[in-house]
């Protein structure tokens, strides 16, 4: 069975402080729980920008990986406020989330953008978290399937097999994030399937098998249990709940 991945979107929240009292706390807890660790699945945890290089001093040579939440689509050059992959990779941080709907839609990130910023993570070895997931007014018209597959077919589907390896999918529909709404848990295993199907035809059935797909939006402490159940579920993407040390280390042992 595939091992489970979870990752913490910290998305603009926490300060120093906060930051690397959660980690050190996270450690903590690992290093009672040897077990756990052992067996366990991959943390990946996404502070900003400021606390990255301190972070992932903090969890080098542990199970926990930092990612960036974001790159810019150049690799230098005068763009005032930007972070280019160059510069996180010069920190020694490896992954970073593509895609995300607060991107899409507050900074207007379209799939040919976030094409660009594929092939400069890419380039610089960086891993990526890519996020797709369909809007309210999508799923109550059925468009669901369809707009999952546009989004992939505008971007992933354009990379060679080679470079699928450094991909995690994470399926959030853009109604269910931050609002305490969720599908039905057979409904996301369904859209799970169906993208992992999408893989299978475009890249056959060894890329599709070990893929990993995750699941985000709205995901408790309460809740993760039956997401993780689901077949095609291979982990979560955590928002809210992973600002909470209690909440987040009851998803990982339920995962
Ligand atoms: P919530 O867990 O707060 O719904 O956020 C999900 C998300 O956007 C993770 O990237």
């Amino acid at each position: 069975m595939k091992k489970k991945i979870i990752i913490a979107n910290w998305k603009m929240n926490y300060n120093f402080y906060d930051t690397t009292h959660f980690l050190r706390h996270l450690l903590k807890f690992f290093n009672h729980e040897k077990e756990i660790e052992k067996n366990h699945q991959k943390i990946i945890i996404a502070p900003s920008y400021p606390f990255l290089h301190i972070s992932n001093q903090i969890v080098q040579g542990t199970n926990i990986h930092i990612a960036a939440q974001n790159i810019h689509d150049m690799e230098k050059g005068s763009y005032t406020g930007e972070v280019s992959a160059i510069m996180l990779k010069s920190i020694g941080i490896n992954n970073v989330i593509l895609g995300h709907s607060e991107r899409r839609t507050y900074f207007n990130e379209t799939n040919k953008i976030l094409l660009e910023k594929i092939y400069i993570a890419l380039k610089n070895r960086l891993k990526i978290i890519f996020c797709i997931g369909e809007t309210l007014n999508e799923r109550n018209n059925n468009k669901q399937f369809i707009s999952i597959q546009k989004q992939l077919e505008q971007t992933i589907f354009i990379c060679s097999v080679k470079e699928i390896e450094n991909f995690i999918i994470a399926y959030e529909p853009i109604w269910a994030i931050g609002t305490g709404e969720v599908p039905y848990y057979h409904e996301v295993q369904k859209m799970h399937n169906h993208i992992r199907l999408l893989f299978k035809n475009k890249y056959g059935k060894f890329v599709s098998d070990k893929i990993h797909i995750v699941y985000g939006g709205s995901i408790t402490e309460l809740n993760c249990k039956e997401f993780f159940k689901q077949k095609d579920v291979d982990g979560g993407l955590v928002g809210n709940s992973s600002l909470n040390i209690n909440k987040f280390l009851s998803i990982i042992k339920a995962s």
